[in-house]
């Protein structure tokens, strides 16, 4: 390694994923059931809304925390959807992705040596912005039994003096579960009881099922340790446009859009533009993406599940099936490389998401029926002769 890099960056691994990406693309014919980002479009009236805005020139600098309407355009939307208040002025900023607003939020909260809680399995991510900004992943567990919930008892034995912030995730990347009311309100007091500040990453909360999204901010009267973070990445099928945001205290928040000043002096204005129309605009689109997730995931949950050797239940929100595979008695790894190779068919190894989940693989349903559809018969045909 080069003696010019920081020894801080040299701690850093980037995930393990890349493996995954870099087999799938040298192998032609493959179903690719990894990808973890909408095979949507971005409805056309962002589109317009995005063209119009370059055409009346939106094209310079605008403010640190982005524009003031896009800002008021989510206020409103949160508020309409989830009766999520906060002032727009102060207390939300506008990041170039989900992405950009946890890590800019952990540089500004985190000192070297500090502990941050990231739920495990989980977005591999947060291990690398955690350490990045000085600070050590403590990773608790989320176990099937527990319907990949938060285990309070097991959390306590985590919490240390270096303490300082845990991250969750609903509904989650990769388990597809989410956190009901009673869950996030023992959060809430456990978090005011060991003095943690809360990041709420809510990347995919308008893709959920059966059950209800609750910005856990909605239920904290003082409003004074929670940051949430949203995207319109997955929501809107806008990932490569590069918008997301964190609202929380103002403090904070001042402090976020002060970094991101240094970083990226303001989010890239057109896009802030097309979050607008996202945020005010119809909401159809985003209840039609919906409506076919849930039928993509019906539709392959119920195929999973006749595979011999699979186990996995149904997820309540985002669009991965997380997938015990625990009967083949073989490593996550060389199982996706069985399928790769073998099958013809790609996934994730549920260990890139921490060790609690080792012996599952991710797929995800971001695919149209017929390569789901073609995905199962193929893991129908070839993966039996594997348990025997
Ligand atoms: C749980 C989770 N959080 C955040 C992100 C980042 O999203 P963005 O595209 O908004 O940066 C992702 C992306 O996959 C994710 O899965």
């Amino acid at each position: 390694m080069s003696k010019y890099l920081s020894s801080r960056i040299q701690t850093i691994q980037l995930s393990p994923i890349r493996e995954t990406f870099e087999m799938a693309s040298v192998t032609p014919g493959l179903v690719r059931l990894e990808v973890g980002q909408p095979d949507f479009p971005t409805p056309d009236h962002i589109l317009e809304g995005a063209r119009n805005a370059l055409l009346q020139g939106h094209i310079g600098y605008s403010s640190c925390s982005g524009l003031m309407e896009t800002r008021s355009a989510l206020a409103e939307r949160l508020k309409e959807d989830y009766n999520f208040i906060f002032d727009p002025e102060t207390e939300v900023v506008i990041c170039n992705g989900a992405s950009a607003a946890i890590y800019l939020t952990l540089r500004v909260l985190v000192n070297p040596g500090e502990e941050v809680l990231r739920p495990d399995p989980g977005w591999a991510q947060y291990d690398g912005i955690i350490q990045d900004a000085g600070g050590t992943p403590v990773l608790y567990p989320l176990v099937p039994e527990d319907g990949f919930t938060i285990n309070f008892e097991s959390l306590t034995k985590l919490i240390s003096k270096k303490s300082k912030a845990i991250i969750i995730n609903t509904p989650s990347n990769p388990t597809g579960g989410v956190l009901d009311k009673d869950q996030l309100e023992k959060l809430i007091n456990f978090a005011r009881e060991k003095d943690l500040i809360i990041i709420s990453d809510e990347a995919y909360d308008k893709i959920i099922f059966e059950k209800e999204h609750i910005p856990i901010a909605t239920l904290d009267k003082s409003g004074d340790r929670i940051i949430t973070v949203g995207s319109c990445s997955k929501n809107y099928a806008m990932c490569g446009w590069r918008i997301g945001y964190a609202v929380g205290p103002a403090e904070i928040i001042t402090q976020v859009s002060k970094l991101q000043s240094l970083v990226n002096i303001c989010p890239n204005q057109v896009a802030d533009k097309a979050a607008e129309i996202a945020f005010s605009g119809p909401q159809e689109p985003v209840s039609k993406m919906r409506e076919e997730y849930l039928e993509r995931r019906d539709f392959f949950i119920k195929g999973l599940m006749e595979v011999p050797g699979y186990n996995c239940s149904k997820p309540d929100g985002a669009f991965y099936a997380f997938v015990d595979i625990s009967d083949f008695k073989m490593d996550d790894w060389d199982f996706t490389r069985f399928l790769i190779n073998d099958v013809g068919v790609t996934c994730i190894p549920g260990s890139s998401f921490g060790e609690m989940g080792s012996g599952f693989v991710r797929f995800s349903f971001a695919s149209s029926l017929e390569n789901l559809s073609e995905g199962l018969r193929r893991m129908k045909l070839h993966l039996p002769g594997l348990l025997s």
